[in-house]
């Protein structure tokens, strides 16, 4: 086998997808501590707080509950090489986390189990759907009292559409939560408060007809388990990897994150049967992830994520082949080769120099402002990954600046913010406003704190009369000229510098559709 063969058979890479507040954070937490960095204990959380220390905004994150950026983080576990992206909870902020769902492999869902399937799990799945992404399911919160388990996969098999196939099974619950038993091995683990749960921390029974744990867990509670245990494997669905793969069947699996309570059994379980990077759609072919010329895109920008250096990081998955430090690589949308000089890895919660990154990687890539969301990298072919999906702004607003002499400083804050994705910029072409589109509202609120933190800027945003925006495709030149003229008063630039037509209505925006039939009217502007 070849190095990249090797290397990529060696990647999960993976996102957790859930409703805020399930637990997503304290998982996170966990598997990091599995994956050595035991020292990174506490780190998911220790790390909001010390940015929350070095930057001002991230108070706004803390007040409204959310969690604004995402991150990268890898870890080697038993031989493989994990790599989980953080994905952003708030639904404002779902276009990011979409991207994110395009750039792994496979998916964690974790349900809480009192609350059971919520609204933001049901889009999170739909978006996996899309790409029959697999996933697999951690039920949490097993210490406190929650839903029937039967129940609760009833649920996610009708309301998520998926089949349900246990593989951990609880022993109570709340109060009553005696440990959890493993349906393939057949295992019992015992839930003792105060222990660490690591294999070699816990009390492990071989089997359920282990005669010593009737005296741990007592004589009724046993029998109740039996009985559940023959009516769970007569209703539920038994593990069948394919469909697990072709992301039509979901491995259960229950515990306490907090507790660090069954997270082992599904991260043993996760490393072994969850995909390796796997092959990838482009214009023109489909990549295998097995290939040896490195092919990556990028899904993620992310602007002064050191506030020190005020850089910004594109974030790239790197689909086949090997990226080594310093390497030039061909930037498809330009033409050009590029240095990726200074290539960022995510080791933990650390950020590195890259020396070596492989298939279902991430490496993070300084940028001023030549890459883009959705951007494709090989040595040389000119191809370019399909499916990032970019969005359409709904809302519009004005900028308004406090200061008019910090005119220059609000374009740049504008224009660099808006090629992380989340908003989009446009220049009018006939006056002098600039105008923020987004998707969410809160998205002005992020952008107004973080151009007086990032950029020194104090500005605020107010209703505009835009409805919708299209970007204008025309390969004539002359059409395009004279559509120009007849329409400057509703055309803009973006921050590329594309042409946008802001319809102040949908009547205005049809009626200009109509009087130029050899115009495209784009919602998005085209990645490709
Ligand atoms: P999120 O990232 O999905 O939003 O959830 P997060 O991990 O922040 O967890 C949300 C809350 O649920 C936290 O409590 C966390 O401690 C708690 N939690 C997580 N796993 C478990 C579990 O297995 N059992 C129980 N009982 N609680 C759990 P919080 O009060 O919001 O925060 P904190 O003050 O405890 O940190």
């Amino acid at each position: 086998m070849s190095d990249v063969s090797l290397q990529a058979a060696r990647r999960r890479t993976f996102a957790i997808i859930s409703h805020p507040d399930a637990g997503k954070t304290t998982l996170t937490e966990k598997l990091l501590l599995f994956g050595g960095a035991i020292q990174m204990a506490g780190s998911v959380k220790g790390r909001k707080a010390a940015r929350h220390a070095t930057s001002d905004w991230m108070a706004l994150e803390k007040e409204r509950g959310i969690s604004v950026t995402s991150s990268v983080m890898q870890f080697p576990y038993e031989g493989r090489i994990v790599n989980l992206l953080d994905t952003p909870g708030h639904a404002d902020f779902g276009e990011d986390t979409y991207r994110v769902l395009t750039a792994v492999d496979s998916a964690l869902m974790v349900i809480d189990v009192a609350k059971g399937v919520e609204e933001r799990t049901i889009k999170l799945m739909e978006v996996c759907r899309l790409r029959d992404t697999p996933i697999m399911t951690f039920i949490n919160k097993l210490d406190r009292e929650g839903k029937d388990p039967i129940e609760l996969l009833d649920e996610v098999e009708t309301v998520l559409g998926i089949q349900c196939a246990p593989i951990t099974w609880p022993i109570g619950m709340g109060k009553r939560l005696k440990g959890v038993v493993h349906l393939v091995t057949g295992e019992v683990h015992l839930y003792e408060q105060g222990r660490n749960f690591t294999r070699q921390d816990s009390t492990i029974f071989a089997s359920v007809d282990d005669p010593a744990l009737e005296a741990r867990i007592g004589g009724q509670m046993l029998a109740e388990l039996k009985d559940e245990l023959e009516l769970v494997e007569g209703a539920s669905h038994p593990f069948d990897l394919g469909k697990y793969l072709a992301g039509e069947l979901t491995p259960v699996f229950f515990g306490s994150a907090v507790n660090n309570f069954g997270v082992q059994l599904l991260l043993d379980f996760f490393v072994d049967h969850a995909p390796a990077p796997k092959p990838r759609e482009t214009t023109t072919r489909e990549v295998g992830a097995t290939e040896t010329k490195l092919s990556g895109f990028v899904f993620k920008i992310q602007a002064n994520m050191d506030p020190q250096h005020r850089d910004r990081v594109a974030f790239m998955r790197i689909c086949s082949g090997r990226f080594s430090a310093g390497m030039k690589a061909f930037h498809v949308r330009s033409g050009k080769d590029m240095k990726l000089a200074n290539a960022l890895t995510f080791m933990a919660s650390d950020r590195e120099i890259a020396e070596d990154a492989w298939p279902g990687d991430v490496i993070g890539i300084h940028n001023h402002g030549t890459i883009s969301i959705g951007d494709t990298f090989t040595e040389g072919e000119k191809i370019s990954f399909t499916g990032i999906p970019n969005f359409a702004p709904e809302l519009f607003r004005r900028a308004r600046l406090r200061d008019p002499l910090k005119l220059k400083q609000l374009q740049k804050g504008l224009a660099q913010l808006s090629e992380e994705g989340a908003t989009q910029f446009f220049k009018p072409l006939m006056s002098n406003d600039l105008i923020l589109g987004a998707v969410g509202v809160l998205q002005f609120d992020v952008v107004a704190y973080r151009l007086k933190d990032e950029y020194g800027v104090e500005a605020t945003f107010e209703p505009v009369n835009v409805a919708t925006a299209r970007w204008i495709r025309c390969d004539d030149e002359k059409t395009l000229e004279q559509f120009r003229d007849k329409n400057a008063m509703n055309l803009s630039l973006d921050a590329a510098g594309e042409l946008v037509y802001l319809a102040p209505t949908r009547v205005n925006l049809q009626l200009a559709q109509e009087r130029a039939p050899e115009v495209g009217f784009l919602a998005t502007r085209e990645h490709a």
